[in-house]
């Protein structure tokens, strides 16, 4: 390993991971699914010569291109940082692999970045045809940045053919993109659609059958959400088995996550069709909020299950979450950690180390990106009750253990290393009751 080891503590490096991304998905996907919504809303409100939806827009672009622009770089730039620190072997094979679509996507961008603040600055300085036009480039460039990145994060999950073309494009267009894209444009629509009616209800200048009025045209983007259980069936029959059967059962929390990240979505959408349209239910404010929250949780509940099925891979059969390559574990199996990873042993000098010295670093390398020792996934209470034989046993078949570890890698010294090191924080007395429990039994 070339790359220094990061230690962030309670938080655990996979959680600080997950909560960037999520605020950022959202932030996104909200500036994606508005830039489509505007420009649309704005040709109908010319259209039929709406002045109220027509004022209201420009209202909601400022909202969108502020927030959305600002607080989109803002954790754009989050994530880099941290996917670079809790990632970095992975993150190096994303950017020899796919360097020019990173760049691809930078240039739309900036068009998107562009043709958003002409759009917004020079509302009713134009003709309104040409505004419109601004706004689709707009729309263009906003998807076309989601549909460049889309290929990347798909790849993680389902690498397909790249495993042996080792090709670009068998890379980017990957078995998830197609349903993947779907169900990001889809959720990207519904945020802008919920945003609607929160902006809407924070106007003063609209009253009742005004902010019905708006509502009601926002909610149509909404309603794609009823193809949420569609496109996720389509999404877990291309992904693979193993990663499909966490979602669908496998592991508790995957399931129930994913569950309700499709329930609440479709209830949502099948709302705004029926309550929103059909029969022109007025939201309120205290009622948009909710609609936020549900779908925020809904979101981040899908985000969280798109990272937890790929376990214990990080890039699927290729890279474990570790960071350690597939084909590298026999290797580290045979001649020894230190041997395998020699910056490591120079670094630290691992021969003049105590066995729970080395076998701590070992942990850093092989289990610290999931587990804490105290605080998130904590290594500690899982081991507490645990004597040294049962950490050896177990840990020398982690990945039977739970199927979403990767294996141990090391070598029969490197596991005495390693449990001496565990053992260590199952001695330092986390657990007054278990020791005693222990002590009685005659354990140690
Ligand atoms: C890909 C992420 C990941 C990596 C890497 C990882 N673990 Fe885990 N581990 C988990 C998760 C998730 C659990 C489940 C925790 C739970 O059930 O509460 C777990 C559970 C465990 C348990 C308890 C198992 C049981 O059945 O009670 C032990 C012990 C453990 N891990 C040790 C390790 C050690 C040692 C390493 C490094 C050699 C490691 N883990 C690497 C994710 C990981």
């Amino acid at each position: 390993m070339n790359f220094p080891i990061f230690d962030p503590g309670p938080m655990g490096l996979s959680s600080l991971v997950a909560v960037i991304a999520i605020v950022h998905v959202l932030i996104a996907h909200f500036a994606v699914g508005g830039g489509i919504a505007i420009p649309w809303l704005e040709a109908r409100a010319i259209r039929t010569n709406d002045r109220v939806l027509g004022d209201f827009l420009h209202k909601y672009s400022r909202f969108l291109i502020l927030f959305s622009f600002v607080a989109g770089a803002v954790t754009g730039v989050g994530i880099w940082f941290v996917i670079a620190i809790a990632s970095p072997e992975a993150i190096t094979v994303l950017i020899r692999q796919f360097v020019w679509a990173w760049a691809t996507e930078w240039v739309f961008f900036i068009v998107e970045i562009t043709s958003g603040y002409v759009y917004y600055f020079y509302w009713d300085k134009m003709s309104p045809k040409a505004h419109v036009r601004v706004g689709i480039v707009y729309a263009v460039s906003a998807w076309m940045s989601l549909f460049v990145i889309n290929g990347i994060l798909t790849f993680m999950l389902t690498p397909g053919d790249w495993l042996t073309t080792g090709s670009f494009w068998d890379a980017w267009l990957n078995p998830t993109f197609w349903p993947s894209l779907l169900l990001r444009t889809v959720s990207a629509l519904a945020l802008a659609g919920i945003f609607v009616a929160v902006v809407a209800n924070l106007d003063r200048s609209l009253d009742r059958e005004k902010g019905r009025h708006i509502i009601e045209a926002g909610s149509v983007f909404l309603v794609p959400l009823a193809l949420m259980i569609p496109l996720s069936v389509w999404y877990f029959a291309v992904a693979p088995h193993k990663a499909s059967q966490l979602a669908l059962g496998g592991a508790v929390a995957m399931t129930m996550f994913f569950g309700f990240g499709i329930l609440a979505s479709t209830l949502v959408g099948l709302y705004a069709y029926f309550g929103l349209i059909k029969n022109r239910r007025y939201i309120n404010l205290e009622t948009a909020l909710l609609l936020t929250a549900i779908a925020f949780v809904a979101t981040a509940s899908m985000e969280y299950v798109r990272e937890g099925i790929r376990k214990p891979f990080i890039i699927y059969d290729y890279m474990y979450a570790n960071g350690l390559r597939v084909d590298e574990v026999d290797k580290i199996n045979r001649s020894g950690f230190f041997e395998a990873k020699p910056v490591v042993a120079r670094e630290f000098d691992h021969l003049a180390a105590t066995p729970e010295e080395r076998g701590r670093v070992i942990y850093q390398v092989e289990c610290q990106r999931c587990h804490a020792v105290d605080g998130y996934n904590a290594i500690r209470p899982l081991i507490a009750t645990w004597d040294a034989e049962m950490i050896k046993f177990n840990t020398r078949q982690l990945n039977r253990l739970k199927g979403f570890m990767p294996p141990f890698a090391g070598s029969e010294s490197d596991l005495n290393d390693l449990v001496a090191y565990l053992s260590t924080l199952r001695t330092a007395n986390w657990q007054a009751g278990a020791a005693k429990s222990e002590s009685k039994g005659g354990g140690q």
